[in-house]
C-alpha cells in the first residue's frame, strides 16, 4: 500500500494554516477533484470558451470537438460500444428520472426496486405510482450481502415492467451481481436500470457485456466537478424515452406549431450544457484510467480491510452490511452503543480531522424500518492511504473511551470535547456556536432543515 496513486495531485489533501493533511473519508458522497480535472475546466474558460453546436467559429468548433470526445470517453469507460447511448446529465438523480419519467406507462405496470435505495432510486417511482398508476414493489435483500435469485424471480414472474436497483450501496457498500439480474429480468421482459454510483468509481462497468439497458452514473463521485453525470443507455431502450425536458438543442428543426427532435443522445441534452464540467469530468476518467480501477479497488480493500480488523470486532462497534471488507467495496458503515451518528462525526472532523458522513446517507426508509437514528459511514478511495485509515481507527477509539457505554448522547455537555493533541487538535472550542450546533441531538434536528440536511444526500 505504499504507491501513491496520484494522493499527490489532490489539491484537497494538502495540509494548510498549520494543520496536517485533511482525512477525507467521505468519497461516497463526493470525491475530490484532481488537478487535471481543474486545468481541463479552466482550459475551457480560457482557451476555447464557445458553445458546442451552435456557432461555427473557432472556440465553438473545439468545445464541440472535447463535448463529443468526452461522450466517447464516458462511453469507453463504462462498456458501451456506441456513445450515441451516453446522455450527459447533471447527476444520477437526474438520469435516474429521466428514464423513469421518459418511459410510456400502461396502467398497472409494475417497478421492482430493492428494500435499500437511495431516495434517487425511490421518490421518482413513489410519484409515479401516485400520479400514472404505475406499481412499486420492493424486493428485500438479506442482511448479509447475498442475493436471492429465486426470490428475484418469484417477484418477475408476477410481472414486472422494470427492475431498477442499485449495482453497488451507498449505504453498506454491497454490490448486486448485475449480470444474472440483467439476464433473470430480460428473460422476462423487463427493462433494468442500475444506479451505478457507488460502483462506477470502484470497478470496471462492462454495460454492453452485461446487457444493461440504463445505468445512471454521478461524475462527481469519479473525480468529476459538482452537478455532473451520466445516463448510459443501450441504444433502443434509450429512443424510447420521452424527453424529460425540451427546447434548445433538442430539435432538428421548429415551426410556430411543430417541432421534430434530433436523434438520442441530443434530444435528452436541453439548453446550453455544462461543458467545461463534461470536459473536467472526463479529464477524470482519464485519471482513473491512468491509476486502473484493479489499482483503486485493490487500496480501497486493502483499507477497509485494515479498518475492520481494528473495530469491527470491538465493543459497542455495530457494523453495517457483510462480515467481509472486501465484500463492502470501499465502505466501512457503523453505529457505535449510545453515541448519536452526529456527534460522532462531529468529534471525529473536530478531533483528528477526519471528514466522515452521519446521517441516513438519504436512505430513510431503511432506517425508518429499524427504527435507527443513522449511522456513521467512512467512504474510502485511491487517495486515502494507511494514515488515513489508522487515524480514523484512533478517533473512533477515543471517542469510545471518553463517553462511556449507557452515557446520554446528543447534548453539548454529554459530547465528548475532541482531545488537543500536536498537530490534530480542536478546531473550535467546545461549545462554540458551530460545534454546539452540529452537534445537537438528532431529534432536536428532526425539522425539515436539519433533517433534509443530515439524511440528504450521498
Ligand atoms: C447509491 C446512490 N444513488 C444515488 C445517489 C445520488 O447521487 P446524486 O446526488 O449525485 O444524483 C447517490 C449519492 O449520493 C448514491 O450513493
Amino acid at each position: 500500500m505504499t504507491r501513491d496513486l496520484g494522493r499527490a495531485e489532490f489539491p484537497a489533501l494538502v495540509p494548510r494554516d498549520g494543520r496536517p493533511a485533511p482525512v477525507y473519508l467521505d468519497s461516497a458522497c463526493m470525491s475530490l477533484v484532481p488537478a487535471p480535472v481543474l486545468a481541463a475546466m479552466e482550459e475551457y474558460y480560457r482557451d476555447f470558451p464557445g458553445c458546442a453546436g451552435r456557432s461555427l467559429h473557432r472556440f465553438a468548433e473545439e468545445v464541440g470537438r472535447r463535448y463529443e470526445a468526452a461522450r466517447e470517453g464516458f462511453a469507453r469507460f463504462l462498456g458501451r460500444s456506441d456513445a450515441r447511448g451516453v446522455v450527459f446529465v447533471r447527476n444520477a438523480t437526474e438520469a435516474i428520472n429521466l428514464v423513469a419519467q421518459g418511459l410510456a406507462y400502461r396502467p398497472g405496470d409494475r417497478v421492482l426496486v430493492t428494500d435499500r435505495e437511495h431516495n434517487s432510486n425511490l421518490i421518482v417511482w413513489q410519484r409515479l405510482a401516485a400520479e400514472r398508476g404505475i406499481r412499486l414493489a420492493t424486493l428485500a435483500l438479506p442482511d448479509d450481502g447475498s442475493f436471492d435469485g429465486d426470490a428475484l424471480d418469484a417477484e418477475l414472474a408476477r410481472g414486472v415492467r422494470v427492475v431498477s436497483f442499485f449495482h453497488t450501496s451507498n449505504l453498506d457498500g454491497r454490490t448486486l451481481p448485475i449480470r444474472e439480474i440483467t439476464e433473470r429480468a430480460h428473460d422476462r421482459g423487463a427493462l433494468v436500470m442500475f444506479d451505478g454510483c457507488q460502483a462506477a468509481p470502484h470497478r470496471p462497468v462492462d454495460l454492453d457485456r452485461w446487457g444493461v439497458d440504463f445505468y445512471a452514473v454521478s461524475a462527481h463521485k469519479m473525480l468529476g466537478p459538482t452537478g455532473t453525470g451520466v445516463l448510459a443507455a443501450a441504444p433502443g431502450p434509450l429512443a424510447d424515452l420521452r424527453p424529460l425536458l425540451v427546447g434548445g438543442e433538442t430539435v432538428e428543426w421548429s415551426t410556430l406549431t411543430e417541432h421534430a427532435l434530433r436523434p438520442p443522445p441530443h434530444r435528452f441534452e436541453a439548453g446550453l450544457q455544462n461543458y467545461a464540467g463534461v470536459i473536467g469530468a472526463h479529464a477524470g476518467v482519464r485519471f482513473l484510467e491512468r491509476i486502473g480501477l484493479d489499482a483503486v479497488e485493490a487500496r480501497q480493500r486493502a483499507l477497509n480491510e485494515r479498518v475492520t480488523r481494528a473495530l469491527a470486532d470491538a465493543p459497542r462497534v455495530h457494523l453495517l452490511g457483510p462480515a467481509a471488507a472486501r465484500d463492502r467495496s470501499s465502505i466501512f458503515a457503523f453505529a457505535l452503543d449510545g453515541i448519536d451518528p452526529h456527534d460522532a462525526a462531529v468529534f471525529l472532523d473536530e478531533g483528528y480531522d477526519v471528514m466522515v458522513r452521519s446521517g441516513m446517507h438519504c436512505a430513510h426508509s431503511f432506517y425508518a424500518r429499524r427504527g435507527l437514528p443513522g449511522n456513521v459511514r467512512a467512504s474510502f478511495y485511491f487517495y486515502n492511504d494507511r494514515r488515513d485509515a489508522d487515524t480514523f481507527v484512533r478517533g473512533v477509539e477515543e471517542l469510545l473511551e471518553r463517553l462511556p457505554a449507557g452515557a446520554l448522547s446528543g447534548t453539548s455537555a454529554a459530547s465528548p470535547a475532541p482531545a488537543p493533541r500536536a498537530g490534530r487538535g480542536p478546531r473550535r472550542a467546545a461549545g462554540s456556536t458551530g460545534a454546539a450546533a452540529r452537534s445537537a441531538p438528532l431529534r432536536r434536528r428532526a425539522g425539515p432543515g436539519r433533517a433534509g440536511f443530515a439524511g440528504g444526500s450521498g
